[in-house]
């Protein structure tokens, strides 16, 4: 059943867990996330980026989205716009059906001037007010993402600021926070602590504390009612990048979010999980090998399945660390 983001993350918060937030460009992608879900009784969050749209096309990713729907009735599903950047795109979400949309309004009305706070209320305010006269719930997004130890907010397109960032930049801070959500009335808010988008988020092997967990905890303990949303959380699968690189890929040394800093995260008030670059990742090595070991294949279902199970064996361990699992 299709479910707003609110009802799901209501119930996360009440039963302490986290959920992924898996993003959706093809039917592989669909149905290792139902395929893993069913597995391990979850409920599920889908979202669509502006790249999807790009991609497949709005109306396929929505019909998409309902076919798993119809598949699996007994699992709830919420359908997220991921990262909108105006009014305009949330609102024709909202009339394609989606029960969620992002209003990222964090990098000002250019898409690349961070700090432009008044601009964010503003737009994000409005979308709120539209939004839930459907029923939909709305996520918003205070801060920078950009890794700590890079100073850069990643490589997705669109969706991250210019050059290099300070510090306070890459850090929601709290008392912004409380204000921004009264002010604007979101469900859930992005917050910036730490990580960015992509697979290059940490040079080197991360260890101890490598996200802002005591800037979450403060975060929290501002906006206890609003639900935390942590984008950019995959944690790069060393086997995986393994895998692409001995059959033909050259993705240099790169490191991703450790679930256990998740997890910390979770703890803290953190409900929706951001993944994307993980399953690109399974899927890529999947399919790389699939090829490179049966090299007289050429009917494309053959490495497509492979792909759907890599990400099905990432959607299952995250569904289980997060536990989300027996919630649906
Ligand atoms: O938010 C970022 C996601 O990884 C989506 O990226 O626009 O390339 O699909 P995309
Ligand atoms: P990753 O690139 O870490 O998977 O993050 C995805 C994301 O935040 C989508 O909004
Ligand atoms: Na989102
Ligand atoms: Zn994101």
């Amino acid at each position: 059943a299709l479910i707003s983001l609110r009802q799901l993350l209501d119930h996360a918060a009440e039963h302490d867990y986290g959920v992924p937030a898996y993003n959706v460009n093809n039917l592989e992608q669909m149905r290792a996330i139902m395929l893993a879900a069913e597995q391990t009784d979850s409920p599920v969050i889908v979202q669509a980026s502006a790249g999807a749209r790009k991609y497949a096309g709005a109306p396929f990713l929505r019909h998409l989205i309902l076919a798993a729907i119809e598949e699996f009735p007994h699992i709830p599903v919420v359908m997220h716009q991921d990262h909108g950047t105006s009014m305009p795109v949330c609102q024709r979400s909202i009339q394609l059906g989606f029960s969620s949309v992002m209003m990222d309004g964090s990098l000002g009305e250019d898409g690349k001037t961070p700090m432009d706070y008044d601009y964010n209320v503003a737009v994000t305010k409005s979308v709120v007010d539209i939004a839930h006269a459907c029923g939909v719930s709305v996520e918003g997004e205070l801060g920078c993402l950009g890794s700590l130890e890079t100073g850069t907010a990643g490589e997705e397109d669109g969706i991250g600021a210019e050059g290099i960032l300070t510090h306070d930049q890459m850090l929601t801070d709290p008392d912004e926070a409380l204000d921004f959500v009264k002010a604007t009335g979101v469900d859930a808010l992005a917050i910036a602590c730490g990580t960015s988008h992509g697979a290059y988020k940490f040079s080197r092997p991360p260890t101890g504390d490598i996200l802002a967990i005591d800037r979450i905890k403060a975060i929290h303990a501002k906006i206890p009612n609003t639900h935390l949303v942590m984008h950019g959380s995959s944690s790069v699968p060393q086997e995986w990048l393994k895998v692409i690189n001995e059959f033909g890929g050259a993705i240099p040394e790169t490191y991703g979010v450790p679930v256990e800093q998740i997890l910390e995260g979770i703890k803290h008030g953190v409900r929706k999980v951001n993944i994307d670059t993980d399953l690109r990742l399974a899927s890529t090595g999947a399919v790389r090998q699939f090829l490179a070991q049966n090299p007289a294949e050429f009917d494309p279902r053959k490495f497509l399945q492979a792909s759907t199970k890599a990400m099905t064996d990432i959607c299952l361990a995250r569904y289980e660390a997060f536990g989300t699992a027996g919630h649906a």
